[in-house]
């Protein structure tokens, strides 16, 4: 292999299966390298939670679902509240939600789909996961690009072209470099020489496996990928309510739909309808400010602020008195678990 433009593909993947059998990470929806592929029902729940989300913060979500529900079965019969309540902590709500319906879909057929295309069918699964689950779970040859990956090949071709625009470039050349024989071994050896050694920053060049044959390697590997500018999150305001009657805290349940959505949560005055932070209080009763929680969602910033009272009677509308030393197991998405500590930390100060 030569970093002079002639590169030999095929001692591309050659190399990094061989730098695999010896490197590959222990991850708990994982087969050794070389082995049978693991249970789809694995891989998909593991694909599922690594979009978006790293594997460390991943990990215990695993374990602790494939305990509560070892199959796609045990999950497809899952009352979605429990469901929701098992995922909070690790965001982007909305997979949770789809997750009990493609677990239904896959239970209702009696089998997973064995391709691409027919696991883009299922709600939830887009390209990037689909396809690693056809190579992963079914050793089918699929063009599996992650976020890791992309880093990797722009670098192994120089591809300068900036982000996103150069999805296509990459796609292309991972597809140019995927093997027919062990694809799942291929995806994720991709996926850990991205996270352990082709790193964003600091890359370890000198003990890659795939040093000789890449053009960025002598060309400051750690200005590529090159990405597009990012655009500045705008910021909205809101309010939630720290409603408390013998040392219990009024719960509401989210609508089905919408950010959030199927969640427990504090009441709120509808930020996330688009409101201005000037919706209507639960209850005419004196608020205190107990503080301001920040939190970064997709596509803006929310500063929500956290008011609290003392409740006499039932605020209008559904929702649960909940003990206040059991909120650990409310299932609280982030947002809402920093505000209970806000509102518990000054309640203890
Ligand atoms: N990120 C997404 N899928 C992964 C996998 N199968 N192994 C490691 N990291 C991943």
């Amino acid at each position: 292999m030569t970093a002079t433009g002639k590169q030999d593909l095929r001692a591309i993947p050659d190399a990094l299966l061989e730098w695999y059998d010896a490197h590959a990470r222990d991850l708990p929806w994982r087969s050794p390298p070389g082995d049978a592929p693991p249970d789809p029902y694995r891989v998909w729940l593991s694909e599922v939670m690594l979009q978006q989300t790293t594997v460390a913060a991943v990990k215990p979500y695993f374990e602790k679902f494939t305990a509560t529900w070892p199959s796609v079965d045990a999950l497809a019969k899952a009352q979605d509240a429990d469901v929701m309540a098992a995922w909070a902590g690790l965001g982007y709500y909305s997979r949770a939600r789809n997750l009990v319906k493609a677990a239904r879909a896959v239970a209702q057929a009696s089998a997973f789909p064995g391709t691409e295309k027919g696991l883009r069918a299922l709600p939830g699964v887009g390209e990037y996961t689909a396809a690693a689950i056809a190579a992963i779970a079914f050793g089918q040859r699929a063009v599996v690009v992650d976020a890791n990956v992309e880093r990797v090949v722009a670098r192994l071709f120089a591809i300068r072209q900036p982000l996103p625009a150069a999805r296509k470039a990459i796609r292309a050349a991972t597809d140019r470099i995927t093997p027919d024989e062990r694809p799942g071994d291929f995806a994720q050896a991709m996926m850990d020489l991205g996270s352990s050694l082709c790193t964003v920053r600091a890359p370890k060049c000198l003990i890659c496996p795939l040093a000789a044959a890449c053009e960025g390697r002598l060309q400051e590997p750690e200005t590529l990928p090159v990405k597009a500018p990012k655009k500045v999150k705008p910021v909205r305001r809101g309010q939630a309510y720290w409603i408390e009657r013998d040392d219990r805290v009024w719960l509401v349940a989210r609508p089905g739909t919408g950010m959030l959505g199927g969640m427990r949560s504090l009441p709120d005055d509808g930020w996330n309808a688009g409101g201005d932070g000037s919706g209507i209080a639960p209850l005419d009763v004196k608020w205190t400010l107990l503080g301001t929680v920040s939190h970064g969602f997709t596509h803006f910033a929310l500063e929500m602020d956290v008011l609290g009272a003392t409740a006499e009677t039932d605020p209008p509308g559904q929702g649960t008195w909940w003990p206040v030393a059991q909120l650990d197991d409310a299932g609280l998405p982030t947002l809402f678990a920093k505000a209970a500590r806000l509102a518990l930390s000054d309640a203890r100060s």
